[in-house]
């Protein structure tokens, strides 16, 4: 039986998300998933400082990396995806449904005829049951839908990688407000991750801990089952939906929603130049009369 991965952590700060480098022991071949870009919105301007960090920590453990993964177009921060693919000259994989975040997303925000919602932004999308080779090990995809179409969570080993499908325990799951988003859907991608074993090792994309707490990369599918606050092995799914849509209905959109979906839909790109080569992300504005 091969060794278990080997698993290194990167909390980006400003935006709460963990980008993990998962790695085979036995070949120093390794992957990278959910990495970020700064991002200041007042200034417009885009920083790569997380991803050079990530790359000289990567270089110091000497990984070889195979492959750069999201777990879905993220909505609260700008991608290091395609960055790292042109640096590293390594595929960008994301799961299929990203087509239809994509078809969406070109709806809403008016995107025109240059904007290709086909996919290729991406050098490959994943479908559930993939496996993607990383030296003795593999990655498999296990398709998780319901925060959005595209999400997908990887197995390698004994350690799963969820994206925003589950938080920790205290934190309970993602919201399922987003544009073809359901609670009910949700509910059941969470399901399949709860069959694996108790042990296996969860690896979050997001934590948000309490001021002077430090952040939570790591939980188990027992930990989850036993004490995730919205959906525990118990839960019925009735309940779940009832919790998730209330919840929902109490949240305010992620500060960096347009500029994060515009930029991540292209695979962590920005958008085309203008005529005078500035480049500009769009923002919906509604006139609340009341
Ligand atoms: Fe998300």
């Amino acid at each position: 039986m091969s060794n278990p991965p080997v698993i290194h952590s990167f909390h980006h700060a400003t935006s709460g998300t963990w980008t993990h480098v998962v790695a085979d022991p036995a070949s120093g071949r390794a992957a990278i998933i959910d990495p970020v870009l700064d991002f200041d919105v007042a200034s417009g301007r885009v920083g790569t400082q997380p991803a050079n960090e990530l790359l000289a920590r990567i270089g110091e453990l000497g990984l070889l990396v195979v492959a750069i993964l999201e777990t879905h177009a993220h909505a609260d921060h700008l991608s290091a995806g395609a960055w790292l693919r042109d640096s590293l000259g390594v595929p960008l994989a994301i799961g299929a449904g990203i087509i239809e975040v994509q078809r969406t997303f070109k709806r809403l925000l008016a995107l025109g005829d240059h904007f290709a919602a086909d996919g290729r932004a991406f050098d490959r999308l994943l479908r559930d049951g993939d496996v993607i080779p990383l030296g003795t090990l593999g990655i498999r995809v296990i398709a998780t839908p319901g925060h959005t179409p595209d999400s997908v969570a990887y197995l390698v080993g004994d350690a799963l990688f969820v994206g925003d499908t589950i938080f920790a325990p205290a934190a309970g799951t993602a919201r399922c407000d987003f544009p073809d988003g359901s609670a009910s859907t949700l509910y059941r991608s969470i399901r399949r991750l709860y069959e694996l074993p108790d042990a296996t090792r969860v690896f979050l994309c997001h934590d948000y801990p309490a001021e002077g707490a430090s952040p939570t990369a790591q939980t188990s599918i027992g930990e989850e089952k036993a004490a995730n606050i919205q959906l525990r092995g118990d839960t019925r799914e009735d309940d779940y939906v009832l919790v998730r849509e209330r919840r929902d209905a109490t949240l305010a959109a992620p500060r960096l929603l347009w500029p994060a979906i515009q930029f991540n839909i292209r695979g962590g790109r920005l958008p085309p130049a203008d005529t005078l080569g500035r480049r500009h992300f769009r923002l919906p504005v509604f006139l609340d009369a009341g």
